[in-house]
């Protein structure tokens, strides 16, 4: 704890430091030496936190929730994840929030729904969550009150959950596949523990588990009931014959190699999220992607 001279001694110091602040602001969030909140914006953005958790189409304050998100269980409303104390999550310890990020628990105690993809970001480091907790308390506090999820019963029942988390939740940090290189292994947390491409990527059983034998081999059933595309590199049904460039490139601009612009909620990560990943990251990502087992088209 600081005493009274050390105190006083404040403000000299923090002269001294200014320079150095700034030089670390422009060297951009992703570079070492960036400050908790500056790393924990870049990881939001590639965490696509926004999205859910603002109501762009009624004009809703960002992170504050009330986006309405539509599954075959029904529809959930993101609650409000910005730094209020009575209607967001301003009261929450670093453990309450690593807990519900990382287990899908609430500070009740409550199981939360995979509509909120806990599921992939139980992969990310501790440092990494807190570093997006610290960027989101930075932010100024909305009071917005949290909307009821419109789910019928059973499936509004979090109990429930305590199965369905048996059958299919794995918690634990991300393992990059065996002599995966450098970039490979980034690519690999980028996607599975924080883009969480597969929640949306990979098909669903009848219960809303992922099948992991079709990972990343699209779905005709996907999130609002779009057709997801196979992202793995197979030539035939997925993206097998893209050069890395064109991953990117599309990761970036939402551009595809025909000159296509992608739609619906790959273009909506992308905007709030993926493009404001470094170009490393971008190279990562698609490195990743051409690594994995290629997938032909699933049979019906
Ligand atoms: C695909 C949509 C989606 C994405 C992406 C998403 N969330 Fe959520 N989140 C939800 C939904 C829906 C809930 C509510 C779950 C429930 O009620 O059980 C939720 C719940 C939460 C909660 C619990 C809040 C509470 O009051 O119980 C926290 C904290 C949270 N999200 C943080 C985040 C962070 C941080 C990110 C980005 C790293 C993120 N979410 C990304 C949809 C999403
Ligand atoms: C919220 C759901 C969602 C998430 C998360 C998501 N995607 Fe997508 N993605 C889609 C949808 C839907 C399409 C199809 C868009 C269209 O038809 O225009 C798509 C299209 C693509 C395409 C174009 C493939 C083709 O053949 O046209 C690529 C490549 C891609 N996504 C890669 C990724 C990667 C890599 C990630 C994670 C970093 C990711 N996506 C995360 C929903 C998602």
């Amino acid at each position: 704890m600081l005493k009274k001279r050390g105190a006083s001694l404040l403000p000299l110091i923090a002269l001294f430091f200014l320079p150095a602040l700034a030089a670390a602001q422009t060297a951009g969030a992703a570079a070492s030496g960036a400050t908790d909140v500056e790393r924990g914006a870049y990881l939001t953005a590639a965490g696509g936190c926004y999205g859910c958790h603002t109501d762009v189409k009624n004009g809703g304050q960002p992170f504050a929730g009330g986006r309405a998100i539509e599954s075959p269980f029904g529809t959930f409303y993101s609650p409000n994840i910005t730094g209020d104390t009575e209607t967001g999550i301003g009261g929450w310890s670093d453990t309450d929030f690593l807990r519900a990020l990382k287990e899908g628990i609430s500070p009740a105690g409550h199981y939360l729904f995979p509509a909120f993809p806990y599921t992939s970001y139980t992969k990310m480091t501790d440092a990494d969550a807190l570093a997006i907790k610290a960027y989101l308390m930075s932010l100024p506090p909305v009071a917005a009150e949290n909307r009821r999820h419109d789910l019928p019963a059973p499936f509004s029942w979090r109990w429930l959950q305590w199965g369905w988390r048996l059958l299919f939740f794995d918690a634990g940090p991300f393992q990059p596949p065996a002599g995966a290189s450098e970039a490979v292994a980034r690519g690999g947390y980028l996607v599975e523990a924080l883009a969480h491409c597969g929640e949306c990527h990979t098909p669903r059983n009848m219960l809303g588990g992922l099948k992991r034998d079709r990972y990343l081999g699209g779905t005709a059933n996907g999130p609002d009931g779009e057709r997801v595309p196979n992202i793995t590199p197979d030539t035939a049904s997925g993206i097998g014959d893209w050069s890395e460039g064109d991953i990117v490139t599309l990761l970036r601009e939402g551009m595809m190699p025909d000159f296509d612009n992608v739609q619906g909620s790959m273009a909506e990560a992308i905007e709030h999220g993926l493009s404001k990943l470094t170009d490393a990251d971008l190279e990562a990502i698609a490195a990743y992607l051409k690594s994995i087992p290629p997938l032909g088209s699933e049979k019906q």
